[in-house]
């Protein structure tokens, strides 16, 4: 692969530059001043798509617009306002480095690399966007986007786990990163990966890069880089009990194996099957409260997915004659739980049990009353 010579690269970094100046979006983080913003918004932006994220954004930034104030805010309010974003622990996470940043660092992000890696859930890729975009510091970012812009133009087959690979993405991405702007730089190369290299049908008439890409020269650009092979979804099944009393729903906290931490949830246990993960359910309902749960048949079923897990959940509708005391659970009114930290699986349920009802009569719980 013939490289790129320094007077190229400096053609195309200016090419680039020039284009994201006129053509960037107008995406909240970009206006923000400080290191703090932009680190929430890096972070935000880990594993989710930047439209699901603006209104989180901009509602996380209204109560929390500096380290300080998300440092001194309890955790439970923290997680009400990312319930929905998905991947919880970045929550937490956030949370606990919000107060070493008010502790330690004056409430701003770090401008030494070492030391924003010692934030918890800051990784290699957020040390560099947020050094890079806050400070100007010359560090380059590498996602998926930037992989694929760059092995097309660089027209190389491969993909970002192999380390030969990235190494050379990455010594390519080096050689073309902008020292004077390395923040946009970095964000007009995975603007450019998010509007116009797309994976499927890249869009290279308005390329602002299309001169300098050898997968473009060679008539197929979307065929590089090599798609990433794809962990296989595992199929799992998941019962839920919507346990409800004069318009209040008993939550659990949680699901298994570390799951929704923290977040509020249905009482549900996953299984293999259906029968596994219905006995699991009464298992758990009958260690937190004491009595034994038998159900019936589920009342509505839907399909979610929790990372690689791809769930077939059944859910179970019982209306209990008196309140029940659970370890670990709490009972909620039905206008509360939108505004609780409540798991986007419990939010699935509740808005199609208000849509379709119950299909079935719901189960009195047996010994309940
Ligand atoms: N994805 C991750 N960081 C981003 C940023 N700063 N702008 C757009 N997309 C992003």
């Amino acid at each position: 692969m013939p490289r790129l010579t320094s007077a190229e690269a400096a053609r195309a970094r200016s090419r680039l530059l020039g284009w994201f100046r006129r053509h960037a979006r107008k995406l909240p983080w970009r206006q923000a001043k400080s290191s703090y913003a932009i680190w929430l918004s890096e972070v935000m932006l880990q594993q989710t798509q930047i439209p699901t994220v603006i209104p989180y954004y901009l509602r996380f930034l209204a109560e929390f617009p500096s380290a300080a104030q998300l440092a001194a805010a309890p955790l439970e309010r923290v997680l009400e306002l990312w319930s929905g974003l998905g991947y919880y622990r970045r929550a937490r996470n956030l949370h606990l480095a919000a107060r070493l940043m008010a502790d330690e660092h004056d409430g701003n992000f770090p401008r030494d690399f070492d030391e924003a890696r010692r934030l918890p859930g800051v990784g290699d890729y957020t040390a560099r966007a947020v050094l890079s975009i806050a400070y100007k510091e010359p560090y380059a970012v590498l996602d998926g986007n930037v992989a694929r812009v760059m092995a097309r133009l660089s027209a190389r087959r491969g993909s970002l786990p192999e380390p030969r690979f990235r190494r050379a993405i990455e010594d390519h991405l080096d050689r073309l990163l902008s020292r004077r702007s390395p923040g946009n730089f970095n964000q007009a190369l995975m603007e450019l990966g998010q509007t116009i290299c797309l994976p499927r049908s890249p869009e290279c008439p308005r390329c602002p890069l299309r001169r300098w890409c050898r997968a473009y020269a060679l008539g197929k650009p979307e065929s590089y880089p090599q798609p990433r092979p794809r962990r296989q979804a595992e199929k799992w099944h998941l019962a839920t009990a919507v346990i409800h009393r004069n318009h209040r729903f008993l939550l659990a906290r949680g699901l298994d194996d570390g799951l929704l931490d923290g977040l509020w949830n249905f009482p549900s246990a996953l299984g293999k099957s259906r029968s596994k993960a219905l006995a699991r359910l009464s298992e758990k309902l009958r260690a937190a409260a004491g009595i034994p749960i038998a159900f019936g048949e589920p009342c509505q079923k839907l399909h979610h997915s929790i990372t690689y897990r791809s769930i077939q959940a059944e859910v179970y509708v019982a209306e209990l004659p008196e309140r029940l005391r659970a370890k670990g659970c709490r009972w909620f009114a039905a206008g509360k739980i939108e505004q609780a930290a409540v798991s986007q699986l419990a939010r699935k349920v509740l808005h199609q049990l208000a849509r379709e009802g119950p299909k079935v009569r719901p189960q009195r719980l047996p010994g309940a009353s």
